[in-house]
């Protein structure tokens, strides 16, 4: 196989360091972004006066031309012998348009050239992302609104503590997700810039226009402003990396809660068929496993943030080969998080509440015992009062095995004189919800008003 850089070397390289050395198997997944830059640079040096307008006709046509082959034939980089996507393109250049392809690389260095490749991948990946996590959270308004006022237990420690809605849960997520897009925005924000023109380190030697090959490749923050860094800069992929971890431990939340609540103990949700599987023993078994592999994929993108960081870590200016290994922990980060944000978009369109357990268990396990202390607030009493008393309640409850609002008429009034005979009645557990009447607070009201902010914020592709 000829090499980009074989002039200087007499002896050939050891096969297995070849194969190590290789990068085209992974970065193959570069291809489109390789020939669009490379588009631009030809033209480029036609600008510059490096090349005539002929030779960037016919350079660009020939790109073309390679772009539309490929789009037939995807499988042709794949099958190919070359060290990496930029080898490649080079060589199929040379057999289609012979020595006007070996003017191509004029001016320019395979680190401007990946790093270059690289941004604008991402910043269409982290389009795509974008759109799936949009996805994902309009399945959870829906949720929010069809289970609006659906009253289910909160918890914290895992043990009950308030009355919750459904769709107040539903829209918890959808705000982790908002600054997950957020994160994903400004990362793309920050990395918008076009490293083109930088060479292998110092800048390149013929006069380039970067400000214009930079809005042509539509970089909108402009050329990068220093070529050391440019060429040695990796933090994009560090800061879209995170921005899939996070996701990814976010949707690991969301699987764990949905878990929990459709274990037989539970029994608050049941999930569709179509995203569970059984067991090839237990004839009776239905389990989560989509939300299993989604918590489980979380720990391998993670895996791939602290690998990549520590790949970085140490690196000296400017490019170093080290960064090859950017690729595959970034290609794996997004496609796992892509992946992962389908599947729980196809679990949360498809799950169904109990509506008649949930809303039994939200009004069993004194989840309304700090109504009780709030009520005896308004007669006067100061909280810590009401607070302690309320307690003692629970426990004489707990030992007589009943909730609160079940306790015998005389023992309330006992209790509690300075509360109505109505105390029933306002513990019930849509009281106890609508109370919650506060900006962001749990009341069905208040779920729906949020709901509705959502869409509307969605719809307008807004973020944190
Ligand atoms: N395959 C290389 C990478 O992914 C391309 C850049 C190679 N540059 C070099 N100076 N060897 O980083």
């Amino acid at each position: 196989m000829t090499k980009l850089w074989g002039g200087r070397f007499e002896g050939g390289l050891d096969p297995f360091f070849e194969r190590f050395n290789r990068s085209l198997p992974f970065d193959r997944r570069l291809i489109e972004e390789d020939i669009t830059g490379s588009i631009a640079w030809a033209r480029a040096l036609g600008s510059a006066g490096v090349l005539e307008q002929g030779e960037v006709d016919q350079l660009a046509a020939a790109l073309d031309l390679l772009r539309e082959e490929l789009s037939n034939d995807p499988a042709r980089v794949a099958r190919a012998p070359d060290e990496d996507v930029h080898s490649f393109v080079e060589r199929e250049l040379l057999q289609s348009l012979g020595v006007l392809a070996r003017k191509l690389h004029t001016g320019r260095s395979r680190n401007d050239q990946v790093a270059t490749d690289l941004k604008l991948w991402l910043k269409k990946h982290a389009d795509e992302l974008d759109l799936r996590l949009t996805a994902l959270q309009a399945a959870l308004v829906d949720v929010a609104e069809r289970w609006a006022d659906l009253p289910l237990p909160g918890y914290t420690h895992l043990q009950r503590a308030q009355p919750i809605t459904a769709g107040h849960h539903a829209l918890a997520y959808v705000e982790m997700l908002d600054r997950d897009r957020g994160r994903l925005h400004d990362a793309r924000t920050r990395m918008d810039t076009c490293p083109l023109g930088s060479g292998a380190l110092a800048g390149t030697a013929f006069p380039i226009d970067r400000e214009a090959l930079a809005e042509g490749l539509g970089f909108r923050g402009g050329p990068t402003r220093n070529s050391l860094d440019a060429v040695g800069d990796r933090d994009h992929v560090a800061e879209l990396v995170f921005a899939c971890a996070l996701t990814m431990v976010h949707l690991s939340r969301l699987a764990e809660d949905w878990i929990f609540l459709g274990t037989f103990e539970a029994r608050l949700v049941r999930f569709s068929d179509a995203v569970a599987t059984g067991s090839s023993l237990m004839p009776q078994k239905k389990n989560p496993d989509a939300l299993e592999l989604i918590r489980g994929k979380c720990g391998r993108v993670a895996g791939h943030l602290s690998g990549f960081l520590m790949t970085l870590k140490g690196l000296p200016l400017a490019y170093d080969k080290d960064f090859q290994e950017d690729k595959e922990a970034l290609f794996d980060a997004l496609d796992t998080t892509i992946a992962c944000v389908r599947v729980a978009t196809t679990v949360v369109a498809t799950i169904e509440y109990d509506g008649e357990r949930c809303r039994a268990a939200a009004s069993e396990g004194y989840l309304n015992a700090t109504d009780v202390a709030d009520l005896l607030v308004r007669a006067g009493v100061p909280f810590r009062d009401a607070h302690e008393r309320v307690g003692a309640a629970v426990r004489e409850a707990l030992a007589a095995g009943v909730e609160l609002h079940q306790l015998e008429e005389a023992t309330l009034k006992r209790l509690f004189p300075e509360l109505s005979g109505a105390l029933r009645e306002e513990l019930g557990v849509d009281r106890v919800l609508a109370r919650r009447d506060v900006l962001g607070g749990t009341a069905p009201r208040r779920v729906r008003a949020a709901a509705a902010i959502a869409r509307a914020r969605i719809e307008r592709k807004e973020h944190q």
